[in-house]
């Protein structure tokens, strides 16, 4: 991990809250695995002081892109950078996918978790038999369809919980059945709590392996503030940035 004073290539909106961003970042982008996260101090000034934690969306030397909904203060102040703007990131933090091959593998994404689920469909899409459920809740956040696309996944499957894109119903309407058909081996997925909670409920007794990457609130991003610590199933804590942000589904309390 390194703290790098890195160049805005980009800043583009993708529609409504949704922003994908470029970044010139030599170090980063070389050392970043899919699963990875920055921290990007959002501004110079004292208020919001702190660095936001970003999942990377994805990474080619020396570039790497975030994915981002403008959801607060710190958000809005990154969707203002333009062209050119310098912003400090620090990373790449965090633990990363399993590395895998000849497997099948559903990913699984709710809202902006796509992010870094994007990254590592690219990765693993050329060695693995790789299917997608991404459910949002409306049109408006079910973003990225034509780069989901172009990756040519063996299967893909859209949900939003009004019906106004894909079919209405959320990432766990078919899952269990889609398991089944596709002989997945394991799921890997991120989104919001709500979602882990009911998928780690459809998954409990299946014979896959499941991996979560979690979001948190984060402070400092690599061990020391304690501010992302989430219980664990067998009750401790663990931290999301140095313990994760990836975790074996049911080793966390849901
Ligand atoms: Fe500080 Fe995890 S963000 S310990």
């Amino acid at each position: 991990m390194k703290e790098e004073k890195c160049k805005v290539s980009e800043n583009i909106n993708i529609k409504g809250k949704y922003y994908s961003m470029k970044i010139e970042t030599a170090y980063i982008a070389k050392k970043s695995r899919p699963g990875n996260f920055v921290m990007a101090a959002v501004s110079t000034a004292s208020d919001p002081l702190l660095k936001r934690p970003f999942g990377i969306f994805r990474a080619a030397p020396p570039f790497i892109w975030l994915y981002y909904e403008v959801v607060g203060k710190g958000t809005e102040l990154l969707s203002q950078k333009k062209k050119g703007d310098f912003l400090t990131l620090l990373g790449p933090l965090g633990n990363s996918f399993p590395g895998l091959e000849n497997k099948n593998i559903l990913l699984v994404a709710g809202g902006r978790g796509i992010a870094p689920l994007f990254y590592a469909a690219e990765d693993y899409v050329s060695r693995n038999n790789l299917f997608l459920i991404y459910g949002a809740k409306s049109a408006a956040d079910l973003n990225l369809l034509d780069k989901l696309e172009a990756l040519n996944m063996t299967g893909t499957y859209f949900y939003t919980d009004d019906g106004s894109a894909g079919k209405k119903g959320f990432v766990t309407t078919d899952i269990r059945e889609i398991i089944e058909t596709q002989k997945i081996d394991l799921t890997i997925s991120c989104g919001p709590e709500a979602m882990f909670k009911s998928l780690n409920g459809e998954l409990k007794g299946l014979d896959v392996e499941n991996y979560a990457s979690l979001e948190a609130i984060m402070g400092c991003g690599f061990g020391i503030c304690y501010s992302c610590a989430v219980k664990s199933a067998a009750g401790d804590y663990k931290k999301v940035c140095a313990d994760g942000p990836v975790f074996r589904l049911e080793d966390i309390e849901w």
